[in-house]
């Protein structure tokens, strides 16, 4: 049985589809970078192109609850999994590099090979993934998400 399943149950899909109708959007901001040519060798770091502290990511309004935006510049990936709770990972996937896709669905995917991660802590939904994407840590200043 495919352990996603209960996460996924149709309760979940409802809201997520109720969020969608109500106008809670995600930006197209990436699609999987697909070449596997930026593989990180260090995936415990904060990514080197992760912006210094005190610099906003993000709008509050770019991420619907249940949803990520993954910023390609950046290789930053910002989560609401609970309305008003907002996490920020590397979007360099764990498994050979590519970047991670937004998405609205509950959850981080890749689209390389189908790894999914938690919006909540970045740990392993779905492999080949084996280790949880870093987590960068943020605050939220009004409508910002700002590095930590
Ligand atoms: S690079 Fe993400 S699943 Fe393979």
């Amino acid at each position: 049985m495919n352990p996603r399943t209960s996460i996924d149950g149709p309760s979940r899909r409802a809201t997520l589809a109720g969020a969608a109708l109500t106008g809670i959007g995600i930006p197209l901001l990436s699609a999987c970078g697909g070449d596997g040519d930026d593989t990180a060798e260090d995936h415990s770091a904060v990514p080197a192109e992760a912006p210094r502290s005190g610099v906003a990511i993000a709008s509050t309004a770019d991420i619907g609850v249940g949803a990520c935006a993954v910023y390609p510049d950046l290789k930053l990936v910002v989560a609401q999994p609970a309305e008003g709770e907002f996490k920020c990972f590397s979007a360099v996937c764990t498994h050979q590099g590519c970047l991670v896709s937004s998405s609205s669905e509950g959850e981080i995917p890749c689209r390389c090979h189908g790894s999914a991660f938690s919006l909540e802590d970045g740990s392993v939904l779905e492999g080949p993934a084996t280790s949880a994407l870093t987590e960068v840590p943020i605050t939220v200043s009004g409508s910002k998400i700002i590095r930590a």
